[in-house]
Order: C-alpha cells, then sequence, then structure tokens
C-alpha cells in the first residue's frame, strides 16, 4: 500500500497509515524536521518502545501525559500511547490536533467497563461517589465524579470524607490496594489489566532467592499476591524515582517492559531485571501500547492521521472529573 488516499481510507480497517517508507530515510531526522515544521510535540507513555521515548519531547506516566497535555502551546500532539491517553489529551485541547500512531492502540482495563453496563452498576449504588482511573474511556469518564492515576488514587480518595460511600473502576487491583491503604470498603468494579495480571508469584519467588539483594518493585495495577511481597509499589514514575534513589543496585521489575529503558538510561550501573508472567509468552509488553511503532509515528505526523475526534457534549462532560483531577493534583504538589 503506498497511496496516500486508499491508505487514509483503510485507517478505520486497519488503525494506522499503511504507507512504504523509504528504507534509507533517517526516521529520526525526519520526525525532528515534522516536529519543528508543525510545531507538535510528542508525548510518550514509559511503555513505548524505545525509539519512540527518544524521539518524545515528554515521557511519562499516565498524570505527567495528563498535566503536559494540558499546559502544551504547540498545534498537535503526537500522543505515544494508547487511546484513552490520547482521548483525554483531546477533552483537554479541542482546539489542537490530536493524533494517535495506531487507533487500535486499546486497553483492556479501560475495555472491561462499558458505559451503558457502568451506568447501571452506578445507578445500583445510589449516594457513592465515582472516582475512577484514567484507563477508562471517555464515556465512563462522563460518569464520574473525579478521575484518577495510580500515582494520585489515595490522595484524591483521601480528600473524601472517611464516610463517603465511593464506587471505584475499572481496576480492581488498584482498587483493592487503595481500599487497604486508606482503610476503605470502596465498592470496586471488576476491571483488570492483561499485563499486570499476568505475573508469577512462584517465579518471583524463586528470582528472588537467586538475586538476594534485589529489590522487588511493583505496579498497583500487579494482583494483591504480588503486592504483598513488593519492597515498593508506585505508579511508572514512582517505580523509577525510587530506583535512582534507592541504595539498591538490582531490581525485579513487575510492570510493563517499555519501563526499564529509562531506568537503564538512568541507572547504568544498575541491574533491571523484568518480573517472569506465568508462562513463556511476552505477556509483560503490553501488546496495545506495542502497536505504536517508529514508523507509524513518523507517517501519523506526516500526513496527521489517524487523528482523535470526540463529540463536543461528550468531551465536556468528560473534561470535569479530568479537571477535578488536576485541580486536587496541583493542590498537592503532585
Ligand atoms: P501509570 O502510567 O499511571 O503508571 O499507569 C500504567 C499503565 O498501565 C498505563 O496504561
Ligand atoms: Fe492497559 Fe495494561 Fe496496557 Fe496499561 S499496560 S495500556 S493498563 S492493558
Amino acid at each position: 500500500m503506498t497511496d496516500i488516499n486508499n491508505a487514509i481510507a483503510s485507517i478505520n480497517e486497519k488503525g494506522f497509515l499503511d504507507i512504504d517508507i523509504d528504507p534509507e530515510l533517517d526516521l529520526f531526522a525526519a520526525i525532528e524536521n515534522l516536529k519543528k515544521e508543525k510545531n507538535a510535540v510528542i508525548l510518550a507513555h514509559y511503555y513505548q518502545e524505545p525509539d519512540i521515548q527518544d524521539v518524545a519531547d515528554y515521557i511519562g506516566d499516565s498524570l505527567g501525559l495528563a498535566q503536559q497535555a494540558e499546559k502544551t502551546s504547540a498545534d498537535m500532539i503526537v500522543f505515544a500511547g494508547v487511546h484513552f491517553m490520547a482521548e483525554t489529551a483531546k477533552i483537554l485541547n479541542p482546539n489542537k490536533k490530536v493524533l494517535l500512531p495506531d487507533l487500535n492502540a486499546g486497553c483492556s482495563l479501560s475495555d472491561s467497563a462499558p458505559p451503558a453496563l457502568f451506568k447501571i452498576f452506578k445507578e445500583k449504588h445510589p449516594n457513592h461517589k465515582v472516582i475512577t482511573y484514567i484507563n477508562c474511556s471517555a464515556g465512563i469518564k462522563a460518569l464520574s465524579d473525579i478521575i484518577c492515576t495510580s500515582s494520585n488514587a489515595q490522595k484524591i480518595i483521601e480528600t473524601l470524607p472517611i464516610d463517603q460511600p465511593i464506587i471505584f473502576a475499572p481496576d480492581k487491583n488498584l482498587g483493592a490496594y487503595i481500599n487497604k491503604k486508606t482503610g476503605r470498603n470502596m465498592v470496586l468494579w471488576n476491571g483488570s489489566c492483561m499485563v499486570h495480571e499476568i505475573f508469577s508469584l512462584e517465579k518471583i519467588t524463586r528470582l528472588k532467592i537467586r538475586h538476594p539483594k534485589a529489590k522487588l518493585i511493583a505496579h498497583p495495577e500487579c494482583e494483591e499476591s504480588v503486592l504483598r511481597v513488593a519492597d515498593f509499589i508506585g505508579s511508572t514514575t514512582g517505580l523509577l524515582k525510587f530506583t535512582k534513589t534507592d541504595d539498591a543496585t538490582e531490581f525485579i521489575v513487575a510492570t510493563e517492559t517499555g519501563i526499564l529503558h529509562q531506568m537503564q538510561k538512568a541507572s547504568p550501573k544498575k541491574v533491571f531485571i523484568p518480573a517472569p508472567p506465568d508462562n513463556s509468552c511476552a505477556c509483560n509488553d503490553c501488546p496495545h501500547m506495542k502497536l505504536n511503532t517508529l514508523e507509524k509515528l513518523y507517517l501519523c505526523l506526516k500526513y496527521e492521521k489517524p487523528e482523535i475526534l470526540m463529540d463536543e457534549q461528550l468531551r465536556i462532560a468528560a473534561k470535569k472529573p479530568i479537571d477535578e483531577m488536576l485541580k486536587i493534583s496541583a493542590q498537592y504538589g503532585l
């Protein structure tokens, strides 16, 4: 497929622009030039492949990325992440062009909460505040009171009175972790992340025996059995900061493998071991995040497609709980 019109027409089916690229082209230089020419910014999540992280203007966790999206002065945002992240950027920037290299880059956690079912669930729990993890669709955000991420969830929950009934969605593992930390009994939606649920406690335990000095660091989307034995639990940014400041020189990392690129760059002398999944697959690579490639990113910046487009009423309804999250995060310096 080389013809741009055919490629654009097939975006709905394939999710990305399928156009041949000259194999001699220096993609890194070409992306830099396009960024300048179009006043575009590339925001990338830590789970993106290393090459994408290396051309990004900002790399961060979900909260950091939303904060950057809110304050950018660029005309165009290329979001190297998954759909709900790019959608959040669009919700915050209705007048900017927001692009996602592959529209099919979804999220199992977000998919676990279809808005129609969630609406019924919410109606069954009147008087509950709905606190929703940012890994959800705009339809779910529009049904929520406050959005949170893994780095501010606890703080946001703690701003509510202790006797306030709460629905927490869609991640049951993060919800259970916050219940434990805050002594609350939030009602949890039964969703989970396919990547963080895959770690094998048995294999981690064996690794710890082989590497007695290594610290186990885990993302709160992991199951309780893994979190229970972790030396440190945090968002991707939290985990990265911990590896920079902690005295340990070896870490077993229970989150998506993309983060290891920044950990290794920041601490070249330290050893980072990806926590093993419960079989021999590469399931601790998020298949959604890894749909984006440097080639797709280049094409998306060059042809300004695929673009995130949204219904304005939905956007306005979904923006309210995001604004609330950003306001609380700013208050607490998060
Ligand atoms: P954070 O970026 O908030 O750590 O979340 C991880 C994740 O799974 C994003 O999809
Ligand atoms: Fe969704 Fe999990 Fe992939 Fe993050 S790592 S995008 S939560 S499936």
